[in-house]
Formats: structure tokens, C-alpha cells, sequence
């Protein structure tokens, strides 16, 4: 008697469900001044992962972001993102900035349409409708008319939010964008930002260098050195979602920041206490 044929489900295809979403391959970058920034740096990171870097300052976290965002070309190695190059990738992805870059000749709702108009293809009444909507998502329906200058920090940093998730980004580059906050200030955002991914479900890069932080909003996080930037440690967050702030206070959370703050400390003064 033969062997039934498998049944289709049970044959491991590895389709486009199970490749990453964004890839980095043997990543090197160097400068024109000869100086190699990253070195061999490979990362893969699935549809919905949130992957915080963290590392010394000059270790190359924005040069990676750039890279990956095709503003910066590779020296070697490869990037895709969705399967495509960074390039073609462009539509797909937001950055935002630390500095929010608003433009202060601009409203509110005018900062946050910014990008749909250069996307182009919409009218102003739908852009509007757009900015109105994603204005209640970040809590500012109140100052839609309001200029930056009339705005706190971590209320500039809401309509930068806003305008970058107005594109319906897939992925979202987020260079240290609440390092300028205070804590509590930057806990809140932390929070409307997992609410935010929840009702999105975008994947995140994010680079910040508060520990807390990272743990907090990650799935991943993924520690480099400096000099050449390279990966050190890459520590899973286990903790479900939705994250409520009650998890800042649990032991495990806690144990976690621990663990993460021990990796940097190897990195920077060596697991002896010496100056590496
Ligand atoms: N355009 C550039 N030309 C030469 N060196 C650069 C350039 N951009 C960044 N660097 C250098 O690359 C290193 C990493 O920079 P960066 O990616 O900004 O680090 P990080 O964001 O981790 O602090 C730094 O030493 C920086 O001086
Ligand atoms: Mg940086």
C-alpha cells in the first residue's frame, strides 16, 4: 500500500506570510572619510514587531534608520522591506524626528496634511477629514487651528505622530522621538503610542536611549556597540499586548530593564567594570 499523498496544509510552504518583513543582511556602512560605521549588521523584523534599538551614542542607530528608510545607500549587505528595496519601499514607510519639524507658518491640521499633499492624489476636503480623524486618535481635536508655537513639546510631538500615521504608513522610523520629554510626558506617549499600533498595525524601528522605554513598547530589543557599529544582543520582550502602565511596576518588566541596562553597561565599560 502507498503512503497517502500529504494534504496541502500539511506541506510547509514558506510563503509570503513567514518572510520578514524587513530584512537586513550583512549590513556595512562606510563613509567617504574611510570610517566604517556599521559592520556586518543583520535583523529581520516580522509584520507587527516594535524593534527598539539601543546602544552608545555614534554606534550608527539613525545611520541604520536612514539606511533602512533608502535615504542613505549601503556600502554592502542588503535591506528589503515588504520585499522590496528601501527605495521602492518609500510609500510604505514615516519617520519621525525627535524635533517634531512642524512648520510654524502652519496650523495644526495644516502641519498633518503635509504629507498627503505631497502624496497627491486626494482632495482637500478628504485630506481635512483625514487630519480631523487622526487628531482624535493623538487627543488634539481642541487645537486643530492652533500654530506650533501655542503647543507644549509632547503636544508637537502629537501632531507629528498624527502627521506621520496620515500616509497609513506600514512601517514607522522613529529616531529618539521623545528623548527631548519629560518622563511623564514621554510614559503618556508611550502609551498612545501602543494604543495607536493596536488600531494600526504598523511594525515599528524605534531608537531611544532610555531602557525603560524600549522594554516598555517593544517586542524586541536590540542592543549595538559602537565602533564599528555592531549587533551585541537581541532580547525578546515577552510581555502581551495591550501593555497598560501597571506593567511598569511588574517584577518581570522590572527584571527585564535589569537585563538590558547589565547589556549596555558590558558594552560600555565591560563586564569587569574596565574600560573596554
Ligand atoms: N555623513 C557622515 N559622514 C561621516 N561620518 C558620519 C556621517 N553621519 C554619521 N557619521 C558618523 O557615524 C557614526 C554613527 O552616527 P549615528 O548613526 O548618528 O550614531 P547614533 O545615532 O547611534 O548616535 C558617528 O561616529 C558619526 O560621527
Ligand atoms: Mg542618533
Amino acid at each position: 500500500m502507498t503512503a497517502p499523498l500529504p494534504t496541502l496544509a500539511a506541506i510547509e510552504v514558506p510563503g509570503p506570510g513567514t518572510r520578514p518583513f524587513v530584512s537586513v543582511t550583512g549590513l556595512t556602512k562606510r563613509f567617504s572619510n574611510g570610517v566604517t560605521v556599521l559592520d556586518d549588521v543583520s535583523l529581520d523584523l516580522a509584520r507587527g514587531d516594535f524593534v527598539s534599538l539601543i546602544g552608545p551614542s555614534g554606534c550608527g542607530k539613525s545611520t541604520l534608520l536612514k539606511l533602512v528608510s533608502g535615504l542613505s545607500p549601503a556600502s554592502g549587505g542588503g535591506i528589503t522591506v515588504d520585499g522590496m528595496t528601501p527605495e521602492n519601499a518609500r510609500e510604505l514607510m514615516s519617520f519621525i524626528f525627535q524635533d517634531a519639524t512642524l512648520l510654524p507658518w502652519r496650523t495644526v491640521i495644516g502641519n498633518i496634511v503635509l504629507g498627503l499633499e505631497l502624496e497627491g492624489g486626494t482632495t482637500r476636503s478628504q485630506r481635512r477629514a483625514k487630519a480631523v480623524e487622526l487628531l482624535g486618535l493623538v487627543g488634539l481635536s481642541d487645537v486643530a487651528d492652533h500654530y506650533p508655537r501655542q503647543l507644549s513639546g509632547g503636544m508637537k510631538m502629537r501632531v507629528s505622530i498624527a502627521r506621520a500615521l496620515a500616509t497609513r504608513p506600514k512601517l514607522l522610523l522613529m529616531d529618539e522621538p521623545f528623548g527631548a520629554l519629560d518622563e511623564m510626558t514621554r510614559d503618556h506617549l508611550n502609551e498612545e503610542l501602543l494604543r495607536l499600533r493596536e488600531e494600526q498595525k504598523w511594525t515599528a524601528l524605534f531608537v531611544t536611549h532610555s531602557v525603560a522605554e524600549a522594554v516598555f513598547l517593544s517586542t524586541r530589543v536590540v542592543v549595538l556597540q559602537a565602533g564599528p557599529g555592531r549587533i551585541r544582543r537581541d532580547i525578546a520582550i515577552p510581555f502581551p499586548f495591550p501593555r497598560l502602565p501597571d506593567l511598569r511596576s511588574d517584577p518581570a518588566y522590572l527584571d527585564l530593564v535589569g537585563q538590558v541596562s547589565q547589556a549596555l553597561r558590558d558594552i560600555c565599560i565591560g563586564p569587569k567594570g574596565g574600560e573596554t
